[in-house]
């Protein structure tokens, strides 16, 4: 009879202790809607948006007429002297395309896109600079040439809704991207779910990264302080790809008066480096 009563009260400390673990509100009173907007509140969990599909090309642009370069795109296109493009363009050709020592090529606004699909070879040469904020290289060999540099620092077209600093206020937040960006909240009169770092995003496609970095917050209603966000940087080679220059997708520097923007995306595929 002992035996019995205290496997009762074994059982019975047992249901209680499987109620508190499957279900803690049913100790604590909170529900999981209060837990669910309290998550929303804070921003702290959200699921990331979806990256869209991709456009279809634009018609390809022209070595001469439009690059200012010497030769074809279905021989071997050379960019000779600097140039400064004022829209996103797509490069395609059966041949070469290179980019010769010394030259600036750049398109500077905010997410300009230069894509360059050759079915021949790809050279940047040294010193020579590429400025966009996306790029994206299809070629059979590609060679990045000493003291070069694809450079998107900066130049992040948007990311998706949330994951910037809060924009206004003394504290100038850091862009968000694979993690919640810092935020650096000192006025105690202000609620936390008015300033917060960008939240965290990109995480849903780590394996293909082709976001663009978020912008750091600005501590001024008027004036944008925060940092740019950083671009999209794609190398997809068939066979050899040499990188002796710097390929850079950094977040925009922040400054005393906002925040730092957030980094972008390199994603490289080939044969062999
Ligand atoms: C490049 O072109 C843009 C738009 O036309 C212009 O604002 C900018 O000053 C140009 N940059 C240089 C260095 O020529
Ligand atoms: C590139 O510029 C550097 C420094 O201005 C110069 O020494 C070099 O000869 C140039 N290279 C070419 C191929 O023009
Ligand atoms: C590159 O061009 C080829 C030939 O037009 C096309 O089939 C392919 O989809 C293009 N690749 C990318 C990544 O745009
Ligand atoms: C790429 O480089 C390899 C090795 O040098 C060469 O065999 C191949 O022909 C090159 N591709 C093109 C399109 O020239
Ligand atoms: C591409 O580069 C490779 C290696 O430098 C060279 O052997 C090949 O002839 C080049 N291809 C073309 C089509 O120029
Ligand atoms: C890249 O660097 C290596 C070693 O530092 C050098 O052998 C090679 O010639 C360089 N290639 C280019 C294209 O600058
Ligand atoms: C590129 O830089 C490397 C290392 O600094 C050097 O050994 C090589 O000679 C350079 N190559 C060219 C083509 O200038
Ligand atoms: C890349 O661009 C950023 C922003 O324009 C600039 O500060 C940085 O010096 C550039 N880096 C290189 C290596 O060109």
């Amino acid at each position: 009879m002992a035996l019995s009563l205290s496997f009762f009260a074994t059982l019975h400390l047992t249901l209680l202790f499987l109620v508190f673990f499957v279900n803690p509100s049913a100790i604590n009173g909170y529900s999981d809607e209060d837990i669910d907007s309290e998550f929303i509140l804070f921003h702290q969990d959200y699921t990331p948006p979806a990256p869209p599909p991709p456009p279809p090309h634009p018609p390809s642009v022209s070595c001469e007429d439009d690059l200012g370069g010497v030769g074809s795109l279905d021989t071997t296109c050379k960019i000779v002297s600097n140039v400064n493009i004022t829209k996103s363009v797509y490069i395609e050709g059966k041949g070469n395309f290179y980019v010769l020592p010394n030259v600036t090529f750049k398109c500077t606004f905010l997410g300009c896109e230069i894509g360059i699909n050759v079915t021949g070879n790809f050279t940047l040469g040294e010193n020579s600079v590429i400025l966009a904020g996306t790029f994206q290289l299809v070629a059979d060999n590609a060679t990045f040439s000493n003291s070069s540099a694809v450079n998107t620092t900066g130049l992040a077209g948007s990311a998706p809704a949330q994951t910037s600093g809060t924009p206004q206020g003394v504290e100038g937040a850091g862009g968000g991207y694979g993690g919640r960006g810092a935020g650096c909240l000192t006025d105690k009169k202000k609620m936390p779910e008015d300033v917060w770092g960008g939240d965290a995003y990109g995480w849903s496609t780590l394996q293909t990264p082709w976001s663009y970095g978020s912008k750091g917050g600005t501590t001024s209603k008027t004036v944008d302080y925060g940092g740019g966000g950083g671009g999209r940087l794609m190398l997809l080679v068939d066979k050899f790809l040499e990188v002796n220059g710097s390929l850079l997708a950094d977040g925009g520097d922040g400054g005393v008066k906002g925040g730092g923007g957030s980094g972008g995306s390199i994603q490289i595929r080939a044969y062999k480096m």
